[in-house]
């Protein structure tokens, strides 16, 4: 069986917690390709040319915890304007969205560039200053020096770079359900998003 689920929607809305649920759920492979863009950010910052660094990316590099930071997280994407960038990272994301078993991808454009033929598609949003807070809890973990207004500004300047990049910008897909966590507990969000995976199934 093949069935690609989309999971798209700005930084920290809640689409990782999300899509790892529903995979597991599902028992498909996740593909979190944000972490595609944050190793292409990663290795400029080491000094790489972007298009070099997405070029050379293999599955074996998708893991790491300065993969979370903020520093590589606005590498991401600032890396992930440049057109040969997206180009060279499109196969691999078409390849894993075609597997035998189902997959869930989650990013900013899966639903409206890599796979407009998914069978589900959400977008999943909320509130700048929930999508802050969430952030800082995440990174508080590994670093105290962090502060709301900080972390809410690299959020804003984040969403602003997505959304207003020329090619495959962050935006809903036409025919994408859109849901808003703000003011969602991570287990509603997830009951609720896999009921509406579930009845697509069933159709
Ligand atoms: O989802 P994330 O926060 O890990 O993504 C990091 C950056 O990568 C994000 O700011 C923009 C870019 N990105 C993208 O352009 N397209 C995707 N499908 C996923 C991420």
């Amino acid at each position: 069986m093949k069935f690609t689920i989309a999971i798209d929607g700005p930084a920290a809305a809640g689409k990782g917690t999300i899509s790892r649920a529903v995979a597991e759920h599902f028992n498909m492979a996740y593909l979190d390709t944000g972490l595609l863009y944050r190793v292409v950010g990663a290795k400029v910052l080491a000094g790489e040319t972007p298009v070099d660094a997405a070029k050379t990316i293999h599955p074996g590099e998708l893991q790491g915890a300065y993969l979370r930071s903020s520093e590589v997280a606005q590498a991401a994407s600032r890396a992930a304007v440049l057109p040969d960038v997206r180009m060279a990272l499109i196969e691999f994301q078409r390849d894993f969205a075609r597997r035998e078993g189902g997959a869930v991808l989650d990013g900013r454009d899966i639903g409206t560039v890599i796979c407009p033929q998914a069978d589900v598609k959400l977008f999943i949003t909320a509130t700048p200053g929930i999508r802050a807070m969430r952030r800082l809890k995440e990174l508080d973990r590994q670093r105290s020096d962090l502060s709301y207004s900080k972390v809410l500004n690299d959020v804003i300047d984040r969403d602003k770079r997505d959304r207003e990049r020329k090619l495959a910008p962050l935006i809903a897909a036409e025919d994408a359900i859109t849901i808003d966590t703000s003011s969602l507990n991570a287990s509603v969000a997830i009951s609720h998003v896999i009921e509406i995976i579930q009845k697509r199934m069933d159709l």
